[in-house]
Formats: C-alpha cells, sequence, structure tokens
C-alpha cells in the first residue's frame, strides 16, 4: 500500500494483520467488506457525509443495468494501457472504477468516497479482487502520496485542484466527466423554466487540456422501478411536482445522455 499515506501524519501507511498502520501508530481497520476508513471525525462535517444510501442503492441498480454501459467502454479505452496507478474519486458504489479495474488487472485501482455507504457496497461487490482498493475519504484531503499515481478519475463528483496536482505524477493525467449541454434536458425542461446549458469544468491549475470526447445517446426506460431508480438517484428531479412524478413513473421515459469527457495532463 505504498501510495496511502496517514490522513493524520501524513506518513506512509503499511499492512498489518488489523488493516493499515502508520509510524506513529495511528491505526485504520479494514471493514469486514474489506475497505478501510480513512477519514477522521474531525474532517467529517455531518454524521453522514456524502450520497444516501438510498441514493446510492438507486445509483446501484440503474448503473448494474446498462444505462450508462456507453460511457464505462469509453473510459475503459481512455486509460492508458502503461497504467500502474489510478484512483477514482467520489467513486459512489464503484461501478466505474470496478470497470477500470477489469481493463487493467495488473494496475493498483483506488476508490475513493466520502459517503460510507457507498464504499461499502463497492467494496462488497468486489471482496475478491486484488488490486482494488476502497477507502472512506474526502477528496478534498486524499490519502494518497505525493506524485503516486498515474491516472485521476472524477466521475459527477467535487474536487480540489491543489490536491489533484499534488498526487498526479509528472506527466500524468486526470479524466473528468461533466454533464453535456443535452443531458437529460427532456427532464431539465419539465422542471425548469430557462434550462441553461451545462458549463464545460475548468481546466484545473497545473493542468493542460490535452483532449476532449463526448458520448451521446438516447435513454429510454421502459420499466417502472427502473425510473423510479432514476429519479431517486438525479438529485434536480427531487424538485419535480408530484403529479409531473407520476406521469413519468406510469408512461415511458425517454431523453437524452450526454456526457463530456475532459482529458487533462498534469506539466
Ligand atoms: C453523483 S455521485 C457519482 C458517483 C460515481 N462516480 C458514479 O458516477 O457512479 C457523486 C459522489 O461523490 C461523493 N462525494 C461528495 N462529496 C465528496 C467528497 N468531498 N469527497 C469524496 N467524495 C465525495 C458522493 O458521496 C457521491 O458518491
Ligand atoms: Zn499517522
Amino acid at each position: 500500500m505504498k501510495d496511502l499515506r496517514c490522513p493524520l501524519c501524513h506518513r506512509p501507511l503499511l499492512q498489518n494483520i488489523q488493516g493499515l498502520a502508520c509510524v506513529n501508530r495511528h491505526q485504520f481497520d479494514r471493514a469486514k467488506e474489506g475497505y478501510f476508513n480513512l477519514l477522521p471525525v474531525q474532517n467529517k462535517h455531518s454524521l453522514e457525509p456524502g450520497d444516501a444510501k438510498e441514493q446510492l442503492q438507486a445509483r446501484r441498480q440503474f448503473l448494474q443495468a446498462g444505462f450508462f454501459e456507453s460511457l464505462k467502454l469509453r473510459l475503459q479505452e481512455l486509460v492508458p494501457a502503461t497504467t500502474e496507478t489510478l484512483v477514482d474519486i467520489g467513486c459512489g458504489e464503484g461501478y466505474f472504477t470496478a470497470g477500470f479495474s477489469e481493463v487493467m488487472p495488473r494496475a493498483q485501482v483506488y476508490g475513493i468516497d466520502i459517503a460510507k455507504a457507498g464504499v461499502r457496497l463497492a467494496a462488497k461487490t468486489s471482496k475478491e479482487r486484488t488490486g482494488l482498493t476502497y477507502c472512506v475519504a474526502s477528496s478534498f484531503d486524499l490519502p494518497l502520496a505525493d506524485d503516486s499515481m498515474d491516472v485521476v478519475t472524477r466521475i459527477y463528483a467535487p474536487s480540489k485542484d491543489s490536491e489533484l496536482y499534488r498526487v498526479i505524477k509528472p506527466g500524468g493525467k486526470l479524466v473528468i466527466v461533466a454533464p453535456g449541454e443535452n443531458h437529460l434536458l427532456a427532464l431539465r425542461s419539465r422542471i425548469y423554466k430557462e434550462v441553461r446549458p451545462h458549463s464545460l469544468p475548468e481546466t484545473p491549475a497545473g493542468f493542460v487540456r490535452a483532449e476532449q470526447h463526448r458520448v451521446e445517446e438516447d435513454l429510454r426506460v421502459g420499466e417502472r422501478d427502473m425510473r423510479a431508480s432514476f429519479l431517486a438517484m438525479t438529485p434536480f428531479a427531487w424538485k419535480l411536482a408530484p403529479e409531473l412524478r407520476d406521469s413519468i413513473l406510469d408512461g415511458e421515459l425517454r431523453d437524452t445522455l450526454d456526457f463530456m469527457i475532459s482529458v487533462y495532463s498534469k506539466n
């Protein structure tokens, strides 16, 4: 675990029987699902930070059904074959994280999320997979050593530029996935009077934009319980008036998926 550092004193974390520890005897036990909790209580600003369990479970159901498979396949193609270390920050229930690990059996892949419920769900599913480690931690204070990652992925999650810069190796890559201008346009236009286009993320300090890709396709959700999962995992859908919500649940859901993938290089 040479890539992981102690969230309290920043010294390297080494494996022991119970889990991980640093030279200053800060101990972090391995949970029974196989993940590590590296979020110090003082950095926990609420009892259950991050996405709620119900939201993560809905996302799990929707993603497992394959609705975001095109995005997963494109991301798998974009990761360089020479990657030795990758961290997926804000990994949620680990759909994309596990996807990276599948195509890079020799790499060490980390999934980090502030929501324990997400990390638990992710770790439970890939308990047997070597080279895939999940941690509860914040992307604003990553438990990773300086210059340790070949690739950082950030799929619909927050981050802090200086932390991204700190953990990526010189010449390493940062992959950010954000909604494109047509993403869920039909749903958004039923909620907002004026639908504002999503703007592209700004290039984080210390990086240069290397590539831009777009994955755009129709979304058709034929089953009622999948439509319910979709609404539960989409925060702005919570703003729907009850009658609109019911009409979406009862009718067929037709919309557009539009993802912008920005790839940056660290100078
Ligand atoms: C929309 S979900 C995306 C999850 C996953 N990347 C995916 O695409 O399936 C955003 C995730 O960011 C996590 N998150 C929010 N704030 C965070 C933080 N400060 N550090 C790490 N993760 C955070 C949430 O708990 C949630 O799982
Ligand atoms: Zn320590």
